[in-house]
């Protein structure tokens, strides 16, 4: 079984995702951080961020089980790893890992920009979480200010903006809605609202 979940940043996809993961016993990969950790490796390197066969080789060692979120979360590597995903190389070797991983029984949840259009176009459930950038922008800021950092809601919601159109314009597997994704808009959903509406997808799936 394959939950493939996709959307823009700061959705609440992450949190869906994780809590469907133990609703339904099923294992998780954030596939936002396999990108996230080959764009840190880059820049820990000094290296250009266009080295499309450096990443490749980066990817090709990378050890899911290694990957801190907490390091990896940072808005600088977030925006690196947004350049390098344009790579179409690097890309494949990366959907390589994430099939592997998801491929082990029982079946798991990733999420990503792509997952329902390239990673798994047959997941047995697809769905598409999104809200307005200003509810993402609110969302996103007041995390940024619950765990002590400066946040600037003005500067966030531009980030928000210029990353969404970096990932849906690129030419290589652009974040977009598969045609048989069931949409779930949470700018007016709290996460329980969220939370429960996308069970009820999977469980109707
Ligand atoms: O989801 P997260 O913000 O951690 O993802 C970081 C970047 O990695 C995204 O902006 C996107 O460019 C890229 N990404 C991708 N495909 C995925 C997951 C993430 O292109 N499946």
């Amino acid at each position: 079984m394959i939950i493939a979940i996709d959307g823009p940043a700061a959705s609440g996809k992450g949190t869906l995702s994780r809590r469907l993961a133990t609703h339904f016993g099923l294992r998780h990969l954030d596939t936002g951080l396999t990108y996230r950790a080959v764009a840190a490796a880059l820049l820990a390197k000094g290296l250009p961020l266009g080295d499309e066969a450096v990443s490749v080789e980066i990817a090709h060692n990378l050890d899911l089980a290694q990957m801190d979120k907490s390091v990896l979360s940072s808005h600088e590597i977030g925006e690196a790893a947004s350049r390098i995903a344009v790579l179409g190389g690097l890309r494949q070797e990366l959907v390589e890992l994430q099939r592997r991983f998801a491929e082990k029984p029982p079946g798991a949840v990733l999420d990503g920009r792509d997952i329902g259009t390239v990673v798994y176009p047959n997941a047995t459930v697809k769905l598409f979480v999104t809200a307005s950038a200003q509810a993402r922008a609110r969302r996103r800021t007041d995390e940024m200010i619950a765990k002590g950092q400066e946040a600037n809601y003005a500067s966030v919601l531009e980030d928000l903006k210029r990353r969404d159109e970096r990932d849906s314009q690129r030419t290589v597997a652009p974040m977009k809605q598969a045609e048989d994704a069931v949409l779930l808009d949470t700018t007016e959903m709290d996460i329980e609202t969220a939370f429960q509406a996308a069970v009820d997808i999977v469980s109707r799936a």
